[in-house]
């Protein structure tokens, strides 16, 4: 690698460090269609548009950085994902990855159920008028006024975490007189993630009650003393960003033997199985997700496989995708304000946005990609690293870019994917307010979660 000094500009793409970096994409103008959402393209002016609208005139009228969601794309996801799993099984959206009113009115529409974590998810959920019996609520340490809550409103299922929240539940139940449907979250020692599943150190995490040693197995025990609980099935959720089906193979065989041995000890049969979320989505071309119709006769068929062989009616089937339906339907749009070269290593990138709005390569060192939006480029690639403007020097967006050589600072930068964990995980560091939610749909854009002012800041700062 050439430490020598030269020019900044097009010869960066010649001075990549040996073997690290795969050899620049052969036309950087190209949206990869399966990374970005469906409607979007370059229009003849060069620009990004989607759902019929320049990212100029969004940022114009919305100012960046901002989330900008595709609702069409949103809502056709949400039909595959129905229509792949059918009558006989129920799709959960979890709410995790990406939470509003606006969603909640889409997914009661398309007929998906909610899944939510918290009292403030449930309580979004609730305001925007998804039924209650369609809402699961989670959590590994839901608090008493969260539990009482949910109960109160008479959510479709509580799936239960610990031994202690099986009481709690059940007294909450009881206060309210009602027969609580629940669920035991089960850890069936399996824990999956992108292109590899692991069998150890699974039970060495804080969720579910354990298959092995006897944790869950007890659990049914317990409820199934519990006049004021009905106990409907088990769930299992065994990762995220998930490609391989095997995670799932071996998770419904567990949970299927659980099913087979509570009809032995117990003589009922539970009626549903959860699966959980965690399928994977493209964040760069090299990822390359299963459609939702192959997920659904890929889990169906070893549900039904497993369930012959212990010689149990199928249960119902639930999973509870959230990345699979938020994460390709949203980019973010960013404006650049400096770029840096660095002789002989790359070219930084620094945008109005950063760490704050999405945390997840700093976290995970998850991977982006990026294209110049508000114009096509035929200069050179550069390569290039997107950072924010954070005071951290792990403040990137974008740790492998390459981008044209002539990007200057007021150029538009949109990271696609970014739908799922980036606004629901965002934050204030540096006091930075956190970007809007713009929707767009049928040529018109609107603000479905408003930008965060300083006021709003100042607001919390009562000292
Ligand atoms: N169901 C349960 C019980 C879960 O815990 C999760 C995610 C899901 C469903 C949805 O998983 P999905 O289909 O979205 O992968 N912040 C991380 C992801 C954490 C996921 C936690 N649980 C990220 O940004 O990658």
């Amino acid at each position: 690698m050439s430490r020598s000094a030269h020019p900044a500009g097009p010869r960066h793409a010649d001075v990549l460090p040996e073997g690290h970096y795969a050899a620049p994409p052969a036309d950087l103008n190209r949206l990869d269609a399966h990374i970005w959402s469906r409607t979007v393209t370059r229009n003849a002016d060069g620009a990004v548009e989607v759902g019929g609208i320049d990212v100029r005139d969004l940022a114009a009228e919305f100012g960046t950085p901002a989330y900008v969601l595709d609702e069409a794309d949103f809502r056709a996801r949400c039909r595959a994902w129905r229509a792949a799993f059918g009558p006989d099984a129920d799709v959960f959206y979890a709410g995790k990855a990406f939470l509003s009113r606006a969603v909640v009115r889409w997914l009661h529409e398309e007929g998906l159920n909610l899944d939510v974590c918290s009292g403030a998810e449930l309580a979004v959920a609730l305001d925007a008028g998804m039924p209650a019996e369609r809402i699961a609520m989670h959590g590994n340490n839901k608090s008493n006024a969260e539990i009482d809550r949910a109960v109160a409103a008479g959510v479709g299922r509580i799936v239960l975490d610990s031994f202690q929240e099986i009481v709690r539940v059940a007294a909450a139940a009881e206060r309210h007189g009602r027969r609580q449907p629940v669920q035991i979250r089960v850890t069936v020692g399996v824990e999956a993630h992108t292109h590899e599943f692991i069998a150890t150190a699974h039970e060495d995490q804080k969720f579910g009650l354990a298959l092995a040693g006897g944790q869950a197995a007890e659990a049914v025990r317990r409820v199934l003393k519990l006049e004021s609980l009905e106990l409907i099935g088990i769930h299992s959720h065994i990762g995220s960003q998930i490609f391989d089906m095997a995670g799932f193979e071996v998770a419904a065989r567990r949970v299927v033997s659980l099913l087979a041995a509570i009809r032995d000890e117990h003589g009922v049969q539970l009626p549903e199985i959860d699966l959980g979320g965690g399928l994977g989505i493209a964040y760069t071309a090299d990822d390359d997700p299963a459609e939702p119709y192959q997920i659904a006769k890929s889990l169906g068929e070893i549900v039904s496989r497993e369930c012959e062989a212990a010689r149990l009616d199928p249960p119902r089937l639930s999973v509870e995708p959230g990345r699979a339906i938020v994460g390709p339907t949203a980019f973010t749009l960013y404006e650049v304000g400096t770029v840096k070269p660095l002789e002989g290593l790359r070219t930084y990138v620094s945008v109005d946005g950063g760490m704050s709005d999405n945390i997840r390569t700093a976290l995970y060192d998850a991977e982006y990609t990026v294209a110049l939006a508000s114009r096509r480029s035929d200069a050179e690639p550069m390569l290039s690293r997107v950072v924010g403007k954070h005071c951290e020097s792990g403040d990137i967006v974008v740790k492998d870019a390459f981008l044209p050589a002539d990007l200057a600072p007021g150029d538009l930068l949109a990271v696609p994917a970014t739908g799922a964990y980036c606004r629901s995980m965002a934050s204030n560091y540096n006091h930075v307010p956190r970007p809007p939610v713009v929707v767009v749909a049928d040529g018109k854009p609107r603000v479905i979660v408003r930008r965060e002012t300083e006021e709003d800041l100042l607001r919390l700062d009562v000292g």
